[in-house]
């Protein structure tokens, strides 16, 4: 039986059966309850709670900005909305480079607070000390290479990563550390198709890309810009399902238009 007809919850143990089982994992992101209710009730098998929070919920221009305590809001928001799915959250920039003890501080935080499922964490080799401490703790961690956008004002742009052979390999290898390590998933961030299938092929957990191919073992998208509610962000890797913007604009007007001509509240609409 596919692990989709179960209604039982979704844990990382389930993720890696759908790895082995060749079943495609679909991840969105939330913020909030009521999306995430939604997304959850739509048989989503994973919610992340990503602190591009900080550029679809707070218009910041990149992600730094957010804060753990704003994290563990939309986090704990997300959980009291979902039946199903496995909660990962963004431990945000700030909270876990350089000090593992803090980083350790910062995903208890999480775990506590808000009653997430697992963290996720940007970055290979130069994080590996505050993801070993998080896992002797028994907090679940995904990680995350490619396109780090915490890490966007050294790279300096968001174009595709590790094109060129000596990333690619540096990739690989922290893939296989981050998988070593005990992580149970990694996300893949916008880089070549082909480098991301040959990382699904080398390691034992799922791959979730973005950006990535369709030679992974699942898929990651912000919902706001699948849902066509972010207008202006149209990457190439995005496929928009709605275009939930223009339809809101056009609900608004119309709603603006009934007011101003007294046709709302009309007689079954009142007390
Ligand atoms: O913050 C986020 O939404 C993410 C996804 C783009 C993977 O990290």
């Amino acid at each position: 039986m596919s692990v989709h007809n179960q209604t039982k919850r979704v844990t990382t143990r389930v993720l890696q059966e759908m790895k082995l089982k060749g079943e495609k994992i679909a991840m969105l992101t939330a913020y909030d309850y009521s999306m995430a209710k939604i997304i959850d009730q739509a048989g989503i098998d994973c919610i992340l709670v990503g602190d591009s929070a900080s550029n679809v919920m707070a218009g910041h221009e990149t992600t730094l900005p957010i804060t753990l305590d704003q994290m563990i809001y939309h986090a704990s928001s997300v959980i009291r909305g979902i039946q199903r799915s496995l909660v990962i959250v963004d431990l945000p920039f700030g909270t876990y480079q350089g000090n593992s003890k803090e980083a350790l501080h910062s995903a208890i935080r999480i775990m506590k607070e808000s009653g997430a499922h697992a963290v996720k964490m940007e970055g290979g080799s130069e994080i590996k000390e505050s993801i070993d401490r998080i896992l002797t703790a028994g907090i679940p961690v995904m990680g995350h290479l490619g396109l780090t956008p915490q890490s966007i004002y050294k790279f300096g742009t968001y174009v595709v990563r590790a094109k060129e052979e000596e990333e690619a390999e540096r990739l690989l290898q922290d893939a296989k550390m981050l998988d070593e390590a005990g992580c149970f998933g990694i996300v893949l961030e916008k880089i070549p198709a082909k480098l991301a299938a040959q990382v699904a092929k080398s390691v034992s957990v799922p791959v979730i890309g973005i950006g990535a191919g369709s030679e992974v073992d699942g898929q990651v998208l912000v919902s706001h810009d699948m849902l066509g509610i972010t207008q202006e962000f149209s990457p190439r890797f995005l496929r928009r399902y709605l275009d939930m913007g223009d339809q809101m604009i056009n609900a608004v007007k119309q709603y603006v238009q009934d007011v101003r001509e007294v046709d709302f509240p009309n007689d079954q609409e009142r007390y």
